[in-house]
């Protein structure tokens, strides 16, 4: 392929990238942003794999690889649960990030590039490599233990160490110092050192930062990662000299960006205060059993229904909001969800859904969700439209969430969630729970709503109880 027909490609693909975003940004046209994204995609790989900087004893390496990378991803692909998408991202984060770490280094040793570059050229070309395995390095251990985190195989407890701020302001003079020391190196084995050094601190930073933070703050940090594995790209589309690796790093960087801010609103945080890590921590540790927070201890009387009861608040009720959490995932409710739905509608009651915008483990979790079961967007709204309505709301249903309508976050300024923008289902006439226990949510955090004189507990599994329910309903 000419070089002036891989450009065009490139453009196009570019074209087709920011399409996608578009779509992407909306449940009603996502499907058709997915699309582009994908061709966007092929054409990229065609265009570089068939591009003039493709040597043809190069293809051997590049099939090899693009099989063994293909396999993979198709049996991830089959084998992941839904429930499992955040970790799947986490992960697949620290391999952009492993991926500018390893191109930087290999460019840097690279024989044939010695002596190429010299005066500014030359320290632009160190610097690209520097900051590109620099931020590498931090995307690829901080995804590694977000990972952990996601996937409860590290604990969801900050881990504060002590004079942490100073650690990182240590840390980040001595990779600028390493910084000047390598840039003024004149030999691959001179420059080698500071790299390595860099590296390793790189690595422990991503660590520590990622530690640091508490669980209902992993919302910030994934979105942040998101962004920093986007600009590890863009540095290695620097250091490959390839645009359209620039230009798609840099859309995914901007665009996890946005998302960071969207999620820090959504939080009530200041993105600062959650990568210094530790936010809330001052009430409790979340993530302890039986809830952090050394805040006023929810108690009284639960009151449990069946399904039965459900059914007949449900019946009497002329308008009914329902939240779904990250119980409705683990679940797989949302087909039951909408069925009941449909009927309570066919029944002439009038029913929303609010989606809090942390809700479930990923950026959009629930909207994915119920797009699947095909319930119609125009009954979705999000926190904030909807947060007015619940006084005069009949029944609010709560299908396995927790964190998202934990009063104490407006109530108990000294819980870990203090803060935080909740769902005010409490404000309903009546709010019903669905969950399998009085265990707590992702944070850690008691829910002082289960003790609230109109709250009703349905105890069990979301789908077997809203199954249930329906019979009920129907019956
Ligand atoms: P959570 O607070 O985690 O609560 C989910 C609840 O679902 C649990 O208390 C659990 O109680 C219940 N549950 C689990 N399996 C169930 C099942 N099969 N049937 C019925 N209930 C079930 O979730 P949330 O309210 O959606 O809040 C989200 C939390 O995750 C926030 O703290 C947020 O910060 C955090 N987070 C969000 C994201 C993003 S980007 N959305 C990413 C990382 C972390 P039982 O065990 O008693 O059933």
């Amino acid at each position: 392929m000419s070089a002036t027909l891989a450009t065009v490609s490139y453009i196009g693909a570019t074209i087709l990238f920011i399409l996608s975003l578009g779509g992407l940004s909306n449940p009603e046209t996502s499907r058709r942003g997915n699309l582009y994204g994908m061709i966007g995609m092929t054409i990229a790989v065609l265009a570089t794999v068939f591009g003039p900087q493709i040597t043809p004893a190069g293809y051997v390496w590049i099939i090899a690889a693009m099989a063994v990378g293909a396999s993979i991803g198709l049996y991830a692909a089959r084998v992941v649960k839904m429930t499992q998408m955040p970790e799947l991202v986490a992960l697949m984060h620290s391999l952009v990030g492993l991926a500018a770490m390893l191109v930087g280094f290999a460019n840097y040793i690279d024989p044939a590039a010695a002596g190429t570059f010299k005066g500014a050229e030359k320290t632009i070309h160190e610097l690209e490599i520097y900051l590109g395995i620099l931020i590498g390095a931090v995307t690829f251990s901080g995804s590694v233990i977000a990972f952990g985190k996601l996937s409860a195989k590290i604990s969801g407890k900050p881990v504060l160490l002590p004079g942490r701020h100073w650690l990182n302001l240590a840390g980040l003079l001595v990779v600028i110092g390493f910084g000047w020391h390598f840039i003024n190196t004149h030999t691959v084995a001179d420059g080698m050192i500071p790299l390595i050094v860099m590296t390793v601190i790189a690595l422990l930073f991503g660590i520590h930062m990622v530690m640091a933070i508490g669980g209902a703050d992993m919302p910030v940090v994934i979105s942040m990662l998101n962004s920093y594995s986007g600009w590890a790209a863009a540095a290695t589309g620097f250091m490959l000299n390839n645009d359209l690796l620039i230009v798609t790093g840099a859309l995914v960087g901007s665009s996890g960006a946005i998302l960071s801010y969207i999620m820090c609103r959504a939080m009530n945080r200041r993105f600062l205060s959650v990568i210094a890590g530790g936010f809330g921590t001052e009430g409790g540790v979340p993530g302890a059993a039986g809830g952090g927070g050394k805040g006023n201890e929810p108690a009284g009387e639960v009151v449990a229904i069946q399904a039965a009861e459900t059914a007949e608040l449900l019946r009497e009720a002329r308008n009914v909001i329902i939240v779904p959490g990250y119980g409705m995932a683990v679940a797989q409710a949302q087909h039951a969800v909408y069925e009941i739905t449909k009927h309570l509608r066919e029944m002439g009651i009038n029913v929303r859904f609010g989606i809090h915008p942390v809700a479930g483990r990923m950026p959009g979790h629930m909207n994915v969700l119920l797009a699947e079961a095909r319930v119609p967007y125009d009954i979705v709204f999000e926190m904030d439209e909807l947060n007015v309505d619940f006084p005069e709301t009949d029944v609010a249903m709560v299908i396995g969430a927790n964190d998202i309508v934990n009063p104490s976050a407006q109530e108990d300024p000294a819980s870990p969630i203090a803060g935080m923008p909740v769902l005010e289902v409490w404000k309903a006439k009546t709010s019903i729970v669905m969950k399998r226990s009085m265990a707590s949510g992702y944070a850690g955090v008691d829910n002082p709503l289960f003790y609230k004189e109109n709250n009703r507990m349905l105890f069990g599994d979301a789908k077997k109880m809203l199954d249930e329910v329906l019979v009920a309903l129907k019956g």
